[in-house]
């Protein structure tokens, strides 16, 4: 039997949250942190896609507008963590603009990881069944081994509203 794919969202988040409190110790290590911090903007990248893949068009197809709304808000939030993984990925390992992408990663992460818990998971579980967020959560895990290591994955942002209009059309 899988798992819900809300609990195997919030438990990727709990991993992120340790994570980044992680490199909070590695100031002084860069080896280290950029060990750390290279697995973990992967990680951002697969939850954020596999999301994408098997959470959000559902959530999007529900009747609902502000469901729809909450989408587009969450793809724009992806994309701000993008945006933050792509100035480390730019910058020089170590360096204070290094540190400083990495920060503000954390910051659009924790700020995207609230919002989607209260304003996405919690608002799903209510509205569907468990055997359905069980199915959801099978597929959640076969994207993340399909696409482990960022595997065949662009790493580009997406348009919010064309991510709302191709998954509801
Ligand atoms: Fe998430
Ligand atoms: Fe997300």
């Amino acid at each position: 039997m899988s798992a819900d794919i809300t609990e195997m969202i919030l438990d990727d988040h709990d991993w992120f949250r340790r994570q980044f409190l992680r490199l909070a110790d590695l100031r002084e290590e860069t080896d280290e942190a950029e060990k750390v911090w290279d697995e973990l903007a992967i990680h951002l990248e697969v939850h954020a896609s596999a999301e994408e893949q098997h959470f959000y068009p559902s959530m999007a197809r529900r009747a609902d507008d502000d469901d729809a709304s909450a989408t587009e808000d969450a793809i724009g939030d992806h994309d701000e963590i993008r945006e933050g993984t792509e100035k480390a990925r730019q910058a020089k390992v170590g360096s204070q603009e290094w540190w400083d992408a990495i920060d503000e990663t954390d910051q659009a992460n924790n700020h995207h990881m609230a919002e989607e818990e209260r304003d996405d998971l919690a608002p799903f579980r209510k509205a569907t069944s468990l055997a359905f967020r069980q199915e959801l959560g099978a597929k959640f895990e076969q994207f993340k081994v399909e696409h482990a290591g960022g595997r065949g994955l662009s790493f580009e942002e997406k348009d919010p509203e064309k991510y709302v209009e191709a998954v509801t059309s």
